[in-house]
């Protein structure tokens, strides 16, 4: 017997971006992000203003989702929504919206949870891209998040270590700051990074123990070197930057690559898959690749669409759950401090 298409749409408001998608069992058909240029002009996300762009922009951007799609909204079978972690006022946006909506068609309502979405997104049926078998180990990095986690099947995950004060992306943007690039900086580093020697500059790695992170030391470093050196030559970062953003990189990836060679070790797991803006970043694309054949990991980088914030991601989860029928009650919460 044929078995029956399922359709989730899936809603994800929990920072800066809006975002709806259409999967059909684990296929997407549609992915629609409206992300919110507003914040921008602070050098950062501003949360109230975050949610008001969450409520201008969720009604427009679930229509497109489904019209993308080519459905109709009565064939959906349940509607994914992210709970937390995130913003508080973002995410009772997304939220309410699902709520009602689900209450409306009369359909499941399922709670997912951002952190485990970043990390399923590599089950989205893709050509060309091979999903990671259990266990494996996943380290989620972008503008919010740092993390590494033991991943032993869809709903059981372990955080292995995950960062005690700023976000890696977070690191990127500072340091952007620092040296007068726009928001986000991260894109502009990477690019700015393969055109400079890295090891032109030296930055102080963390000392933190096990598999946690921290970058707010390196923050501090950087901001220090290049106050320093501009009292010596105010054209400092003019004449350098190339090779600031190099080291800048070096220094990150070092970080970053440290510990998953610790986790590694630590497990014995060499199934590696990354998530989380800052994984669209060259320099660790490379570094990934390069352990393949130094130390016989194989690794996995999702699509770029799914590694930012979006709603595929979110919509997967809804599918994976959909599946085990675990549903939420309609009095769930929005939760700001969600854990895996
Ligand atoms: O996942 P994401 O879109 O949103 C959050 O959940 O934070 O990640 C955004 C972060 C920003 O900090 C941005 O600077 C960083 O990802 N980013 C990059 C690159 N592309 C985006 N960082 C380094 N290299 C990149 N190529
Ligand atoms: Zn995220």
């Amino acid at each position: 017997m044929k078995k029956e298409n399922v359709y989730i749409l899936g809603i994800e408001s929990s920072c800066d971006d809006t975002s709806a998608a259409i999967l059909c069992n684990d296929r997407i058909l549609s992915n629609v992000v409206a992300d919110q240029k507003i914040h921008a002009e602070y050098g950062g996300v501003v949360p109230e203003l975050a949610s008001r762009a969450h409520q201008q922009n969720i009604v427009p951007v679930v229509h497109q989702a489904i019209e993308k799609a080519g459905i109709s909204k009565d064939q959906l079978n349940a509607i994914a929504f992210t709970r937390g972690p995130g913003l508080m006022g973002s995410l009772l946006v997304g939220t309410s919206f699902a709520k009602s909506l689900a209450y409306g068609l009369d359909i499941p309502l399922i709670d997912v949870n951002h952190m485990q979405a970043h990390i399923l997104a590599h089950f989205i049926e893709e050509d060309g891209h091979n999903k990671p078998p259990f266990p494996f180990l996943a380290m989620t990095i972008s503008g919010g998040h740092t993390q590494i986690v033991k991943v032993t099947n869809h709903f059981e995950m372990e955080v292995l270590g995950e960062t005690i004060d700023d976000a890696v992306g977070e690191a990127y943007d500072k340091s952007g700051k620092v040296l007068g690039l726009g928001y986000p900086a991260g894109p502009e580093i990477d690019r700015r990074a393969q055109l400079g020697n890295p090891k032109a500059f030296q930055f102080t790695k963390p000392n933190v123990d096990g598999l946690n992170f921290s970058f707010s030391g390196l923050k501090t470093n950087i901001l220090y070197f290049v106050q320093r050196k501009t009292k010596e030559n105010p054209n400092f970062i003019k004449e350098n930057l190339n090779d600031i953003c190099a080291s800048i990189q070096y220094t990150i990836i070092g970080i970053l690559m440290n510990k998953l060679k610790l986790a590694v070790k630590q497990t014995g797991i060499k199934h590696i898959a990354i998530g989380g803006g800052v994984s669209a970043n060259s320099g660790i694309r490379k570094a990934l690749k390069d352990t393949e054949q130094k130390h016989g990991w194989t690794t996995y980088i999702p699509k770029f669409e799914y590694t930012t914030d979006n709603a595929a991601m979110i919509a997967i989860v809804g599918y994976l759950k959909y599946l085990e029928k675990d549903f939420a009650d309609f009095d769930v919460m929005a939760t700001a401090r969600l854990k895996i």
